[in-house]
Parts: C-alpha cells; sequence; structure tokens
C-alpha cells in the first residue's frame, strides 16, 4: 500500500478568527495517486479481469486526521469514463470534488485524470471512497479513515490496533455488462454470487476457505475494527462468534457504545466496533449474511473471515460459526438500529435544528414504466423503475453543477416537489396508485443556512423494502422512524431531540417513514439516492441545491482548472 501514499508533502498553517479570539489551525495535506485499470482476480474458481484501483479489492485506504485535507489524483487506465466520490465527507463549498458522475462532474474519460481535492471538515471515524458510475463501485472502493486530530484522542481507551473491514459483493460476470444488459431490457440485475470481507467471499463459499481473510488477535488485547459496507444491493448482519462486539461510531461520527452480539449495515454505511480478545485462544469465524424482506431475487450466501489468536494452541477443526438473525428478522434489525445514539457529550455535541424552514416529505417508491408492445423483460412486459415523489431520475448528459454554476440553457427543471403528487395510503393496499413514474432531472433549491427537515416514507407502491437513502454534502440528524405512514401531527411527538445519531446514509424502514434534519450551510449541487445500487440505477434519486449564502466564505468555490470536459 506503501506506493499510492506519496506522502505528507507539508504541514499548513491557517488562521482562523473565531468569537474575537485568534486560534491557530493546522491541517496537514496528503497526496495521493489512484491508478484505475483492469486487473485480472479470482474468486468461487472464477478468473475475471475487474476494473480497480491500484490493482486492489478493496482499494488503498485513506488515512488524514480531523479537518486534513487529502488531494488524490485519479488516473484512469481503463476502458471507459469514471470518477470517485468520497462517501460521507462534506466537501464545505466544493461540489467539484464531490464525485458522483454527471451530477458535480462529467466523467474522467479514459486516458485521462483528475486531481480531487477531498476536504474533511467536522468527519471523524471511518468513511469511505468509492466510483460513482454505473456500477463501477462494485469493484473500485476503499476505506477512509479520520483520526482524531493531534492533541485529541478517541472517547474510549485507545486500542491495541486497528483494522479495517470491507464488505463487498463478488459478481462472477462482469458488472457493467450486468447492469448494462438489466437496464437495456428494464428486468432485474442478476444478483452477486457471492460476499466478501476484505475482497475474499471465505467459508462456506466455493473454492473460498484457503483463501479467507485473516485477522491475529493477541489475547486480552482490544482491536478497532472499522467496518465498511460496500455491498452493492443488500442490507447486513454481521457479527463474530462467541464475541459480544462494541460500536463506538457510525458514519463518521461517535455514538454512545453499544455491546450486542450482531448489528445490521446497510450499504453506504460505517461503523467503528471495538472488539476484545477475551475468549480461549482458537479460531473465530467473523460472519456477514444477508438482512433482506422482500420477493425480489436476492444472494442468500454467507462471508466469512477468521480471527485467530495468537499463541500456541490446536486449531479447531471447524472454529465456531456466529449465529446471526435470520435473513428476514426485521425485529433483530430494528433491536440493534434503534439502539443508536450520538454521543451527545460536552466534547463532541449535538445541534439538532429545532424550529424548520424547509419541509420537504418525499415517498420512496419502486415503479414500472411501460415499454412499446409489452416488449420489456419483466413478467409484465413493463421496465422497472423507482423514484422519489414519483419522479424517476434522468441523469443529465452535462453536469448539473456546471449548468447551475455557468447557467447553462435546460439540464435540469428545479420543481423538484416538496410532497408527494397526492396523498393515499402508502404502506396499505396500494392499488394502482403511483405505478407508474413521471421521469425527469428535478432538483429541490434550498436558501443557504435553511434548517431543513426531510420525511422519507417508504411506500408498498412495486414492491416495500428497506431503503438505506444518502445525502452528499452533509451529514444529519436522523431524528425518527416509524412503521406505517407518517403523521403530520403524531410522528414528530416521538422525535428524538436530544442525542439523535447524525449520519449520512439512513434505513428508511420497509413500509416505514424516517425523518432527517440539518441545517444547509454547504452551498453547492448535493445528490441524494438510495444505496441499493439497483435502484439508484432505476432512479431513486434527486439532487439539492443549497444557494450560496451572502458572502464569498459562504459561497461555491470557484471549479479547478483541470476538470473533465463533458463529450
Ligand atoms: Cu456512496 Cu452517491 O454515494
Ligand atoms: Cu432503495
Amino acid at each position: 500500500m506503501g506506493q499510492m501514499k506519496i506522502g505528507l508533502i507539508l504541514g499548513f498553517l491557517g488562521f482562523l478568527f473565531l468569537d474575537g479570539l485568534l486560534l491557530c489551525t493546522a491541517y496537514n495535506v496528503h497526496h495521493y495517486s489512484f491508478i484505475l485499470k483492469d486487473t485480472n482476480f479470482t474468486r468461487l474458481c472464477t478468473t475475471k479481469s475487474m476494473f480497480t484501483a491500484n490493482g486492489q479489492w478493496p482499494g488503498p485506504t485513506i488515512h488524514v486526521r480531523k479537518g486534513d485535507r487529502a488531494f488524490v489524483n485519479v488516473h484512469n487506465d481503463g476502458d471507459y469514463g469514471v470518477t470517485i466520490h468520497w462517501h460521507g465527507v462534506k466537501q464545505p463549498r466544493n461540489p467539484w470534488s464531490d464525485g458522483p458522475e454527471n451530477i458535480t462532474q462529467c466523467p474522467i474519460p479514459a486516458g485521462k485524470n483528475f486531481t480531487y481535492e477531498v476536504i474533511f471538515s467536522t468527519e471523524e471515524g471511518t468513511l469511505w471512497w468509492h466510483a460513482h458510475s454505473d456500477w463501477s463501485r462494485a469493484t473500485i472502493h476503499g476505506a477512509i479513515v479520520v483520526l482524531p486530530p493531534i492533541g485529541s484522542s478517541y472517547p474510549f481507551s485507545k486500542p491495541y490496533a486497528e483494522h479495517v473491514i470491507v464488505l463487498s459483493e463478488w459478481y462472477n460476470g462482469d458488472v457493467k455488462q450486468i447492469i448494462d444488459y438489466a437496464m437495456a431490457t428494464g428486468g432485474d440485475p442478476n444478483i452477486s454470487d457471492a460476499y466478501a470481507i476484505n475482497g475474499q467471499p471465505g467459508y462456506p463459499n466455493n473454492c473460498s476457505t484457503g483463501t479467507s481473510y485473516r485477522l491475529s488477535v493477541q489475547s486480552g488485547k482490544t482491536y478497532l475494527l472499522r467496518l465498511v459496507s460496500a455491498v452493492m444491493n443488500e442490507e447486513m448482519f454481521f457479527g463474530i462468534a462467541k464475541h459480544n462486539i462494541t460500536v463506538v461510531a457510525q458514519d463518521g461520527a461517535y455514538i454512545k457504545p453499544i455491546t450486542t452480539s450482531y448489528i445490521m449495515i446497510t450499504p453506504g454505511q460505517t461503523m467503528d466496533i471495538l472488539l476484545t480478545a477475551n475468549q480461549a485462544p482458537s479460531y473465530y469465524y467473523m460472519t456477514a449474511t444477508p438482512y433482506f424482506d422482500n420477493s425480489a431475487p436476492f444472494d442468500s450466501t454467507n462471508t466469512s473471515a477468521i480471527i485467530q489468536y495468537t499463541g500456541s494452541y490446536t486449531p479447531p477443526a471447524s472454529p465456531p460459526y456466529p449465529s446471526l438473525p435470520n435473513v428476514t428478522d426485521k425485529d433483530a434489525a430494528d433491536n440493534f438500529t434503534t439502539r443508536i445514539r450520538s454521543l451527545a457529550s460536552a466534547a463532541y455535541p449535538v445541534n439538532v435544528p429545532k424550529k424548520i424552514d424547509t419541509r420537504i416529505i418525499i415517498a420512496v417508491s419502486v415503479n414500472q414504466i411501460l415499454c412499446p408492445n409489452s416488449s420489456c423483460s419483466t413478467p409484465t412486459g413493463n421496465r422497472l423503475a423507482a423514484s422519489l415523489n414519483n419522479v424517476s431520475f434522468v441523469t443529465p448528459k452535462i453536469d448539473i453543477l456546471q449548468a447551475y454554476y455557468r447557467n447553462l440553457g435546460k439540464v435540469f427543471d428545479r420543481d423538484f416537489p416538496n410532497k408527494p403528487p397526492y396523498a393515499f395510503n402508502y404502506t396499505g393496499d396500494v392499488g394502482n396508485n403511483t405505478v407508474y413514474p413521471s421521469q425527469g432531472t428535478k432538483v429541490r433549491v434550498i436558501n443557504y443556512g435553511a434548517a431543513v427537515e426531510i420525511v422519507f416514507q417508504g411506500t408498498n407502491v412495486g414492491n416495500a423494502e428497506n431503503h438505506p437513502m444518502h445525502l452528499h454534502g452533509f451529514s444529519f440528524y436522523l431524528v425518527g422512524t416509524g412503521y406505517g405512514n407518517y403523521n403530520a401531527t403524531t410522528s414528530p411527538k416521538t422525535y428524538n431531540l436530544i442525542d439523535p445519531r447524525e449520519v449520512n446514509t439512513i434505513g428508511v424502514p420497509r413500509k416505514g417513514w424516517a425523518t432527517i434534519r440539518f441545517i444547509a450551510d454547504n452551498p453547492g449541487v448535493w445528490f441524494m439516492h438510495c444505496h441499493l445500487e439497483r435502484h439508484a440505477s432505476w432512479g431513486m434519486a434527486a439532487a439539492i441545491i443549497v444557494k450560496n449564502g451572502p458572502t464569498k466564505e459562504t459561497s461555491i468555490r470557484p471549479p479547478p482548472a483541470n476538470l473533465p470536459t463533458c463529450s
């Protein structure tokens, strides 16, 4: 991994006036180089060439401290254009380096390069980066470790060592062909053939037991596992046989420690987990299994790695396997997720908006689009689609950010609805309501500094499912969730405004709702979408535009000189 981090080039000293005090703020600048290229990998006894960063899967880890900056030069040696997104990094005033293809930039063409300036601010913990062009993120992704600033430490005892654990999906086929074929025919994309832990499917997958990822631990020591879910299409349960784990952070923000035998993590989320090696020295499986409560096809396999104690003992012939909740166990998923609370201490305060300026209610649905002569490949002959407020997102040909910044003609519309087109029993018998969405590139424009509340309302339209909704450019407070239809009178009474978690990706419960709040203090164009990749491909997305504030310091930075051009 050494060669991709060119090194800490310089320490930068800046000065900042705050409350009339002259503070000296120091941040470090880091330089990385990612070469995107096709590399051969063999898993499940199948060899294929896949698009990776620096020939690694998962890709290189970025290491910074809170408030640092990273310049990442991305050189595309592949066959088609691609972009990289820094998931959970707010990038204050700097949407130019956020990455989603044709939302904030056009792709880096094959043979070309672009340097991203990744600006860290309040994030601390674990985040990740991934390609943000069609399904390339299946193979182009890696972790971002954000350490506490110099002179500060974790809000828990310093672990003996730290390890990145990336969950992902392995497809025997080429992921670009899989999604291109699904989009051409209108049907469900092929499911993955295995899940993987740090790139290895492990037991009980075909041809995988000898190559499991192994983590060696010393008896009595505590380890920090930085868990990233780069899984494309499923939520996962995760646990370690015979060991409890303690979750201490989510999405780059600390939480009140939760000791548990398992967790549930959605695509896009990250969790920091403490593991104490307090069992008899032996081998133990660390396992992830899908959580899925829907009738669509899904990958029902398990993936595992091995926790291996150091010292001399006879390894067991078959190490203990964790007993994780059943695949459809909604209660188990809820029992874990409802325990998560912000640390909300003096050193890590929460600041939940109480008075709301902008309220948006968004119905989240899976839909159908009619095909000529019922020629698409679902049983009805229709094309699968997905929508927010019954608008199925159409990716424009030129990025929205450039079109907005330079006032270029008609690339997008500013009329993303602030509520569903009409009310019905979203989570009951939905009949034919909003089966067929409209299609468009619609954004919602929000004033700088507004206190924003978004209610995501899951629906039974198409197929009810838990949707991991993700917003770029912010972390937000998840102030409430519930089952059934959101009720403007009774639902807010259940809100937690004291210590809600501050995250960037939340599961909107199947047949339920979730409410988030944030201050729109980051000017720019910010993508919002379901992190189940097939739903995002079908149009379960929209963008928000946060207008500039009154000053230069509250406005979008000028664009970098070397932005890829749109063809
Ligand atoms: Cu993790 Cu729009 O992305
Ligand atoms: Cu979804």
